[in-house]
C-alpha cells in the first residue's frame, strides 16, 4: 500500500503517468481501466487528487469505487 502526498498523487492524473489515481476520504484508488476516466479525465473532473468534496455533485455514490483496487493512502 503506498503512501502518498498531495504533490506526488498530483502526477497520477491521467497526463504525467501511465496509472490514474483518485483518492476519496483518504484512499488512493486506481481508475486507469475505466473508461470513464481516460486521460484522466472525467465529467469536469480531473484525477490526481482528492475528489471527496466533489462526489456530492455526483449522479451517483462511492459504490462506483467498488470495482477498482485500493492501492494507498494519502497521507497529506
Ligand atoms: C459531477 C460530475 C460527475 C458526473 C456527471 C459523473 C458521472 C458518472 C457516470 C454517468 C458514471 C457511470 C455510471 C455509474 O456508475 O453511475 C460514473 C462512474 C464513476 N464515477 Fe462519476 N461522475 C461525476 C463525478 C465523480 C467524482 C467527483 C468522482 C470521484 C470522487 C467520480 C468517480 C466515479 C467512478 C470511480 C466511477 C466508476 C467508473 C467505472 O466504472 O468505469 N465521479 N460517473
Amino acid at each position: 500500500m503506498k503512501q502518498l502526498k498531495r504533490h506526488q498523487l498530483a502526477l497520477y492524473n491521467g497526463q504525467d503517468k501511465k496509472q490514474i489515481y483518485v483518492a476519496y476520504q483518504g484512499r488512493i484508488y486506481d481508475v486507469t481501466e475505466s473508461r470513464l476516466w481516460r486521460r484522466g479525465m472525467h465529467y469536469e473532473h480531473w484525477a490526481g487528487q482528492d475528489l471527496t468534496q466533489e462526489l456530492p455533485e455526483a449522479p451517483h455514490d462511492e459504490a462506483v469505487f467498488a470495482r477498482f483496487p485500493q492501492v494507498g493512502v494519502l497521507i497529506e
